[in-house]
């Protein structure tokens, strides 16, 4: 998740039962954290395989550790730097070869729409995100494929936590308090939700925000 970008395999048809993902594989990047991981957390519990993507290694051994009894699918672990592509290269092979193949749900922005002063960068990423899942769509909807984009807006997770900048330190936290946000697991129930509608049916952009964000 550069942009932090959950996955989910096989675009086969769900049911919605409890454990409506069976036979399903996610692949959850940035599981580390916040909507990473409370969407693999999510994606575990409706019984989907889901490999687990990140740098910080203690911690996605932690959430295996929380998930691999608590399911019959596999949980796989895998620690990599998704800024560097040969990496990215070999977590899709290793993936591929140990829990098969997956298409993208991709997590976006609000910011990939609204304006936000001093975040001309983040929302120049994101608008990204959203015209490539377009396109995406449009190249591989024919072949079967779906792609989606979640949109969240204010959430709280350790987004931030690591910002230089002295007036953005203030003003993310003042989001996050100015009203009532959402939780990581907020986003988890809508990309749950989102993949686990029939096959023939695309949730294609889903913006999902606090309410009193408008
Ligand atoms: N929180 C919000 O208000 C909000 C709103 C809209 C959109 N979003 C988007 O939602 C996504 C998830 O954000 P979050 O709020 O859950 O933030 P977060 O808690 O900070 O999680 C970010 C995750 O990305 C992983 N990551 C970062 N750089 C990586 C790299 N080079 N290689 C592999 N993994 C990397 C981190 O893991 P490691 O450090 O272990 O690598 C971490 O698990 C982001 O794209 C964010 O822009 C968030």
């Amino acid at each position: 998740m550069s942009s932090s970008s959950p996955s989910l395999a096989r675009d086969t048809h769900a049911g919605h039962s409890a454990q409506r993902l069976t036979g399903r594989v996610a692949v959850v990047t940035g599981a580390s954290s916040g909507i990473g991981a409370a969407t693999a957390r999510r994606l575990a519990a409706d019984g989907a395989a889901v490999a687990l993507l990140g740098r910080r290694a203690e911690r996605l051994r932690a959430l295996a550790d929380e998930l691999g009894p608590t399911t019959t699918a596999p949980i796989l672990l895998v620690t990599t730097d998704l800024a560097d592509p040969k990496a990215i290269d070999t977590a899709a092979r290793t993936i591929t070869a140990t829990l098969g193949p997956a298409d993208l749900v991709h997590v976006g922005s609000v910011a990939g729409h609204s304006l936000y002063p001093g975040w001309s960068v983040c929302c120049a990423t994101k608008s990204a995100v959203a015209h490539l899942t377009r396109n995406l769509r449009a190249e591989l909807g024919p072949r079967g494929v779906r792609g989606k984009n979640i949109e969240p807006g204010v959430t709280v997770t350790e987004l931030g936590h690591d910002m230089r900048d002295i007036s953005m330190q203030t003003s993310l936290p003042r989001m996050r308090t100015d009203l009532r946000p959402l939780t990581a697991e907020d986003i988890a129930g809508t990309i749950a939700f989102a993949v686990s509608v029939p096959a023939h049916v695309n949730g294609a952009e889903l913006v999902v925000v606090p309410v009193q964000q408008g």
